[in-house]
């Protein structure tokens, strides 16, 4: 520290003439065990490679079931498909809406249009980026239908005010667990809580099975649609009771999950120590240039990223100078996300389906919706400012310190 409390700069940016802090940048990848391999293998071997005439499906849902503590888990294709169904096993159509968070992956809203639904968007806290659930109730109109939340980044969101509106409103309650394989809250498992649970495994998240993801229930009735919707529809072979999809996942695809599954805490363990890392070596810019993640007491976080906000009038550079300035580093960061979902031209022009559905749905009763600049501030500062550092499995320790510094010797350089 200089006097006055400053930390001294740590050289010049490699993008303003300096060394970089890394000779070579490096991309990181999971790595699969033997185990993992053999099992994946044994499903080569055996030639069944469907999930309709094997048994590694049957087992990897038994398997998250007991691991999330739910009575149902329904493998599919991948996270988008996971909540696609989620949707729409609760019933959810034309003419209804769902309050959400716009701070996510598109996927959590366009699970929503897919099903001929409207996204409505409520605002995020600004310390965990959830939804928040006292911007929730100015957003109900007697076409909602679900409350649908995100555990973003590994923290969940705050269950008990949800779960109360919920049922104060009597709405149904989706999680997008995408980002919160084995995140608790109060002791229970997201995934769990709601009415339905949706999870991803895209290569980069906490487990993978290269892309994949599941489906989670306690209510038989949301498992016996969810089956028929990612099976054609069908409540027996060729009989098709409604408008259903090919979601179902690959043999291949459940080996891997469950040899994931049964190091999901190991690999949740290795996120939390990067984080740990960055925690540490970033502490002395934390409230001055930066607001760091930190964990809610009553929460397990499993750190799916590590999300800064910048303190932008701090920094004489915008967030997208810094961001380009950190991969001149040879470090890896991302933004995620550069813009809340409504930002985007796709809701901007409500091009949807088309000639403006599902939003003109005569079933709306002709209710508009504007997705204006401004709707939720907060989410729109996140998007602004967030800087998202990376947890991935295969990063090693000194991989973490060399992020951090990277982050500490930009944010030094071009603070006010
Ligand atoms: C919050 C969130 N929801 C949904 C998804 C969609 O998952 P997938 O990429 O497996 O389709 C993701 C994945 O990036 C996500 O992060």
């Amino acid at each position: 520290m200089r006097p006055g409390g400053r930390a001294a700069p740590l050289g010049t940016p490699a993008i303003e003439g300096g060394e970089p802090v890394r000779p070579s940048f490096r991309e990181y990848f999971p790595k699969l065990t033997d185990a993992e391999k053999r099992l994946v293998l044994e499903v080569l071997e055996s030639g069944r490679l469907s999930s309709t005439v094997g048994l590694y499906t049957r087992k990897f849902e038994e398997e998250f079931s007991r691991f999330i503590g739910v009575n149902y888990s329904l493998a599919v294709i991948n996270g988008t498909a996971a909540l696609h169904t989620a949707v729409a096993s609760l019933g959810i159509g034309a003419g209804d809406e769902v309050v959400t968070t716009p701070f996510s992956f598109v996927a959590t809203a366009t699970s929503v249009l897919h099903n001929n639904a409207v996204p409505i968007f409520a605002d995020i806290e600004l310390d965990t980026l959830n939804i928040d659930p006292e911007t929730i109730p100015d957003k109900l109109t007697p076409r909602t239908k679900a409350i649908l939340v995100v555990h973003l980044a590994g923290h969940p969101a705050e269950m008990d005010d949800i779960m109360k509106i919920a049922r104060e409103h009597d709405l149904a309650v989706i999680e997008d667990c995408a980002q919160a394989i084995g995140s608790e809250y109060r002791g229970r498992k997201v995934g769990s809580i709601g009415d339905v649970g949706a999870f991803s495994f895209y290569q980069t998240k906490n487990m993978t099975t290269g892309e994949g993801g599941m489906v989670t229930t306690n209510r038989e009735d949301v498992y016996k649609r969810a089956k028929e919707f990612i099976d054609q529809g069908q409540e027996g072979r060729y009989y098709h009771v409604l408008l259903g999809w090919n979601y179902r996942m690959t043999e291949l695809q459940a080996a891997l999950g469950l040899a994931q599954l049964s190091r999901i805490d190991e690999l949740n363990a290795q996120r939390e120590r990067i984080a740990r890392i960055y925690t540490d070596e970033l502490s002395s810019l934390d409230g001055d240039l930066v607001q760091l993640p930190r964990a809610r007491s009553h929460v397990k976080h499993t750190w799916h990223i590590y999300q800064v906000l910048l303190k932008l009038d701090r920094i004489r550079v915008s967030r997208d100078r810094i961001v380009e300035a950190l991969r001149a580093e040879n470090v890896l960061v991302t933004v995620a996300y550069p813009r809340v979902i409504y930002e985007n031209p796709l809701f901007q022009q409500l091009t949807g389906y088309g000639r403006g559905c599902p939003w003109l749905c005569p079933l709306r009763g002709g209710a508009q919706v504007v997705y204006k600049p401004g709707t939720s501030p907060r989410a729109e500062l996140a998007a602004r400012s967030v800087v998202t550092l990376p947890t991935l499995a295969g990063m090693t320790d000194d991989d973490a310190i060399d992020t951090a510094t990277a982050f500490k010797k930009v944010l030094l350089y071009y603070r006010v």
